[in-house]
C-alpha cells in the first residue's frame, strides 16, 4: 500500500483562496460538487495526482476524473465525438461525466495506463470558482479511503481523511448525493458504464441517441468503481425488498426507502427512511449521510430496502448492491 501524506490537522473553511493556494502547490484538497465531495489536485501534476492516490490508499490501476471548468477545456484533454460536444455544450455542467478518448497532455497515472479519460464539467459555485482561478484542470475522486461510502457533507471527509490532507473547502451538503453518470463515448453506441446522478432516461434525451448499458464488472474492470464490492460500510449490509415482511435481527439497523411500519423488530433508535417524501431525489441526497450514520450507530448490521428502479433509482440501488456483503 502507499503511505499516505499526514498534515498536523485539516481545516475546514469556506475559503477559496486557501484551496486555490494548496492545489497551486501541488497538494490535494477536498471539494464540493453537486454529486458527492472529491478529493482534487493538479491533473497534470503527477506528484499532485500521485497523493490523491496515497491519502485515499487507491489502487494505482484504478483511473481518475478529470474536472474542467467550461467546454474549451473539456476540448483540451479528450477527443470529442461531435455528439458528445454538443451534449456537454447543452448540459454545461451537471452529474454526467463523458470517457473519450485522452490527449497526450493527460498523464497516464490519471488514466491508469488507459487510452480513454473520464471528463466533466461539475455545477458546485464552488468547485467551479476553484476551477476558474487556476489554469490546470483538477483530477478528483470521490474523498473517501478505497472502497468506503462516498461523502456528501465535509464534516465525512473529515472523520476518514483527517490528517492526510490539508483543507476541506465546506459546501454545505451536496445537492444530488450520488456520483456522476458515466457514459462511454468511445464506442459506436454511448454505454452507461456507471449509474449516478443524471438517470439513464435523462441521458438518452440529451445525447438524442439510443444508449447502451454496462454496468456489470467482469473480473478484470475497467472501472473499479464497478468492482462486486465497493461503496461498502464496515457492518454487513442486507438489502431487501421493502414491500417484504422483513424481520430486522436482533441490534441490526433498519434503512427504509419509503415506508417500513410492517417490518417486524424494527428499532426506532436505529431507523432511516431515506425518503419521507417518496422521491428518488431526495433518497438519492440522504443516501450515503444515512449509510453513515448506521454505521457508526453501534448496530451489528443493517438492512436497507431497494429504491424502484426507476431515475435515480437505478444508482442507488448499483450502490447497494455493491455496498452489501456479510461481515
Ligand atoms: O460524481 C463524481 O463522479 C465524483 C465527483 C468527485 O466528481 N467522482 C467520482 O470519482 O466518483 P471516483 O474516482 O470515485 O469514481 C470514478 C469512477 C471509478 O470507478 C473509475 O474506475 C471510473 O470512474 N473511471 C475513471 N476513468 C475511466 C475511464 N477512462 N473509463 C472507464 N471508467 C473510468
Ligand atoms: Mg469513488
Amino acid at each position: 500500500m502507499l503511505t499516505s501524506p499526514t498534515f498536523d490537522a485539516t481545516t475546514v473553511g469556506t475559503s477559496v483562496e486557501e484551496a486555490v493556494a494548496w492545489l497551486k502547490a501541488g497538494e490535494t484538497v477536498a471539494l464540493p460538487t453537486e454529486t458527492v465531495y472529491g478529493l482534487a489536485g493538479n491533473a497534470l501534476d503527477v506528484q499532485a495526482v500521485a497523493k490523491i492516490f496515497a491519502a485515499k490508499q487507491r489502487p494505482s490501476f484504478d483511473p481518475l476524473l478529470v474536472h474542467v471548468g467550461s467546454v474549451e477545456e473539456a476540448m483540451r484533454y479528450g477527443e470529442w465525438p461531435l455528439w458528445a460536444l454538443k451534449a456537454l455544450e447543452t448540459l454545461g455542467g451537471g452529474p454526467l461525466t463523458f470517457v473519450v478518448p485522452k490527449k497526450a497532455l493527460i498523464p497516464d497515472l490519471v488514466t491508469s495506463g488507459l487510452p480513454s479519460v473520464g471528463i466533466r464539467i461539475p455545477r458546485h459555485p464552488l468547485f467551479l470558482e476553484v476551477l476558474n482561478r487556476l489554469d490546470f484542470p483538477l483530477a478528483a475522486p470521490s474523498a473517501n479511503p478505497f472502497g468506503y461510502i462516498s461523502p456528501t457533507r465535509a464534516q465525512h471527509v473529515v472523520d476518514q481523511l483527517g490528517g492526510r490532507i490539508p483543507y476541506v473547502l465546506n459546501g454545505g451538503d451536496c445537492a444530488v448525493g450520488v456520483e456522476s453518470t458515466i457514459v462511454d463515448c468511445t464506442l459506436d453506441v454511448p454505454t452507461v458504464v456507471r449509474h449516478g446522478g443524471m438517470a439513464l432516461e435523462e441521458v438518452e434525451a440529451l445525447l438524442g441517441r439510443r444508449v447502451a448499458v454496462r454496468t456489470h464488472s467482469t473480473s478484470r474492470p475497467q472501472a473499479p468503481g464497478l468492482l462486486e464490492s465497493h461503496y461498502a460500510p464496515r457492518i454487513p449490509l442486507i438489502v431487501v425488498n421493502e414491500k417484504d415482511p422483513v424481520e430486522v435481527p436482533c441490534g441490526w439497523a433498519a434503512i427504509g426507502y419509503h415506508q417500513i411500519d410492517h417490518w417486524i423488530q424494527v428499532n426506532p433508535e436505529m431507523k432511516w427512511i431515506l425518503s419521507p417524501s417518496n422521491s428518488d431525489q431526495e433518497a438519492a441526497t440522504r443516501l450515503f449521510a444515512c449509510l453513515r450514520e448506521a454505521d457508526a450507530s453501534g448496530a451489528q448490521g443493517m438492512v436497507v430496502s431497494r429504491a424502484p428502479e426507476l431515475g435515480l433509482g437505478r444508482a442507488i440501488n448499483d450502490r447497494l448492491q455493491r455496498a452489501a456483503h456479510f461481515g
